[in-house]
């Protein structure tokens, strides 16, 4: 029986990977909700953020990553720092990661059965050709203003492909929800 709070099940999981997961993941993850709750579709996807390194472990997120996503009405406080897990390879269905070598980190870590779960970020958003989200960690605001640019871009992309694909079926996958979260 299920409970009739609990929410509903997630169509998609989604984990965003930077290094330290304080400066870009955060952003990203709270620049791809708000595009989630626009288009309708927050409630069936699942999504989180991860570094490959411990160094910030339990921290909120950098403060100029929070000042860019609140000037953009997005709140970040609620995130804190966390390292990949290696159950997340098998947790999460997209593996996003910022640049190439957060890629490589999670490439050496990751089953072979779920590598196709890993890719960059910056793939879902072609028309930019570019593959890395630069580390804003030791520059000025500037670098956290193009962050936010870049995930704002990638995370349209990444919106699209899943209404194409996981999410195709959005009016059925809908009513389910519904009856899921009324059901006892
Ligand atoms: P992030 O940025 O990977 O976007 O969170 C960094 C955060 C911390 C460090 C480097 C990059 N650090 O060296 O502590």
């Amino acid at each position: 029986m299920k409970d009739k709070d609990q929410a509903p099940e997630p169509v998609v999981k989604i984990l965003f990977v930077c290094l330290g997961n304080i400066c870009r993941s955060p952003l990203a993850q709270g620049v791809f909700e708000k595009q989630a709750e626009t288009a309708s579709v927050l409630e069936l996807i699942h999504i989180d953020s991860a570094g490959t390194h411990a160094y910030h472990i339990g921290e909120l997120p950098d403060p100029r990553s929070m000042s860019i996503a609140s000037t953009n009405n997005i709140d970040l406080s609620s995130q804190r720092a966390r390292k990949v897990h290696e159950t997340d390879f098998e947790t999460f269905d997209y593996i996003l990661a910022m640049d190439q070598d957060n890629y490589a980190n999670l490439y050496a870590d990751c089953p072979e059965q779920y590598r196709e779960r890993l890719h960059l970020f910056l793939n879902f958003a072609p028309h930019l050709d570019l593959k890395d989200v630069p580390d804003p960690y030791y520059g000025g605001n500037f670098g956290f203003e193009r962050v936010y640019d870049l995930v704002f871009e990638a995370s349209e992309g990444l919106i699209k492909t899943l209404l194409e694909n996981e999410l195709a079926d959005l009016e059925s996958l809908q009513a389910d929800s519904v009856t899921d979260s009324n059901s006892d």
